[in-house]
């Protein structure tokens, strides 16, 4: 679970002495800074929580943020989405950093806009932001830059999808809408008729807009499924430590997907060799690939991979941490964030040693309401979250809460990530989930087998779900 710190350009891989501690970089600021956060999840407030311990910071706003931002700095009622306001808000407020945490606001360039305005940002800008996009311009970089992925095919008319499909002799194909579709826009279809109806739903019915209106239809890819995150400024990668989500709704990966149910760090799944296969082959082609396109991309490469029998291969591309990833990075990374963040908006990660990690493990158990991934209600009362924070080395995220007065009530459909450390697996589990069952409201759901996933990605719960 080694920290690397890689050069780009197909220079060594650096293994970085644990023991590092001093963050290298040039000072940046002369004054504590105030940082603005854009986005509402459990990934923002973990990251309010993190920045907001940062000596060199003075305060945190978050747009909009939600009832646990509010606790570690001052909520500001404009939306994520609204890209103008987030700019007058951070020209208003004097900040000095903003950081993004959602894919849309990046897609649409809010990164673009704030630096026209003289505002230091952590994020791609619009066209690395496609990265995550559009699909089809992953795919044509991936194939352009020669790094491996699934082969694929693009489709702007029905009929051709249709067509193509029904003469498949290779099951399952997966069917994936060409732009955001809020992490709902893939099926892995077993035979030509689901995979038809998945081309109906996304090109017929509409049912992600203008996302679905081109689809592409790739090669369904067998191995163990692992995800990487850096941060970037283009020029310099910084791996982070491993982190595992698990996606699907039930306990044993059963049911549809949803944004994340739990999370757990670091994996012992991604060998060092493998890790190497993954620099060499993906991440630094990836970043020469951005490079020769004339793409400037500084924030967070995170890559989901296939290791199949023939090595690692892109599942897909975002420009964005992970949720709830984020929450277990936040949580075990020992040095402040800060610095980093600065440095990869600045194009100035180069100078920087690698962070300090705990080296213990961190559990990440999703408290969810009634019907997510579908619909949900809202609004419902949520009591005992002091007991939960009260279990040894306990810290719960807030996703879909708002503040109603002094009570926090429900307000989406992943509701907290309550995270915990411990010497091993077991111990940060055990403390997880003793604090999720402090914590009530009507409908909430976790999955009891976070952190429980086997190589194969099977599952083995370890109780019932409340
Ligand atoms: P994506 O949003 O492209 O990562 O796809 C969502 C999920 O669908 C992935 O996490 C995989 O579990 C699955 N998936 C996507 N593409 C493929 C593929 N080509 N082969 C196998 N599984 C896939
Ligand atoms: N947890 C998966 C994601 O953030 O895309």
């Amino acid at each position: 679970m080694g920290e690397f710190k890689v050069a780009p350009g197909g220079a060594a891989v650096q293994n970085l002495r644990p023991e590092v501690r001093a963050i290298g970089a040039p000072c940046f600021v002369t004054a504590p800074m105030k940082v603005l956060i854009v986005g509402s999840g459990g990934r923002e407030h973990a990251l309010a929580w993190k920045i907001a311990d940062s000596p060199l910071v003075e305060e945190v706003i978050c747009a909009p943020g939600n009832g646990g931002t509010a606790l570690v700095g001052r909520n500001v009622k404009v939306a994520a989405t609204d890209l103008n306001g987030i700019v007058t808000l951070a020209k208003s407020e004097g900040v000095e950093l903003v950081v993004v945490g959602p894919e849309d606001p990046l897609c649409d360039g809010l990164v673009d806009l704030l630096e026209q305005a003289g505002i230091l940002a952590f994020g791609p800008g619009a066209s690395g932001a496609r990265l995550e996009g559009s699909k089809l311009f992953a795919k044509e970089l991936l194939d352009r830059h020669r790094i491996p992925t699934a082969s694929w095919r693009r489709f702007d008319r029905v009929g051709a999808a249709k067509a193509y499909l029904e003469q498949c002799t290779t099951w399952p194909q997966v069917v994936k809408a060409d732009g955001l579709a809020a992490g709902k826009g893939v099926f892995v279809c077993g035979d030509a008729k689901e995979a038809c109806a998945s081309v109906d739903l996304m090109m017929e019915e509409g049912a992600f807009g203008d996302a679905g209106s081109t689809v592409v239809i790739e090669e369904f890819m067998v191995g163990e499924e692992v995800s990487v995150h850096a941060i970037t400024d283009g020029q310099t990668l910084l791996i982070l430590e491993s982190v595992v989500d698990h996606k699907q709704v039930g306990e044993g990966d059963q049911g549809p997907n949803t944004g994340g149910m739990g999370v757990y760090s670091p994996t012992t799944s991604l060998s060092s060799r493998m890790m190497q296969q993954i620099e060499q082959h993906v991440l630094l082609p990836t970043l020469h690939a951005l490079r020769t396109d004339d793409i400037a991309f500084r924030g967070t490469l995170f890559v989901g991979l296939m290791l199949t029998e023939a090595g690692p291969r892109v599942l897909e591309y975002n420009c964005r941490f992970g949720d709830p990833e984020t929450q277990a990075i936040m949580r075990r990374m020992k040095s402040d964030l800060v610095p980093y963040l600065i440095a990869t908006a600045k194009g100035e990660l180069e100078g920087m040693e690698a962070p300090e990690w705990n080296d213990e493990m961190c559990v990440g158990v999703v408290a969810a309401s009634e019907g997510y991934p579908g619909d949900y209600e809202k609004g419902h009362r949520i009591s005992g979250l002091e007991q939960a924070e009260e279990v040894s080395s306990v810290v719960t995220f807030h996703a879909g809460t708002r503040m109603d007065g002094a009570q926090t009530r429900t307000n989406g459909g992943r509701v907290l990530c309550v995270t915990a450390m411990g010497g091993d697996k077991g111990t940060a589990r055990r403390r997880a989930y003793e604090a999720y069952d402090h914590i009530s409201w009507p409908g909430k759901f976790c999955r009891r087998d976070i952190g429980e996933r086997h190589a194969g990605g099977k599952s083995n719960p370890p109780g019932s779900s409340s």
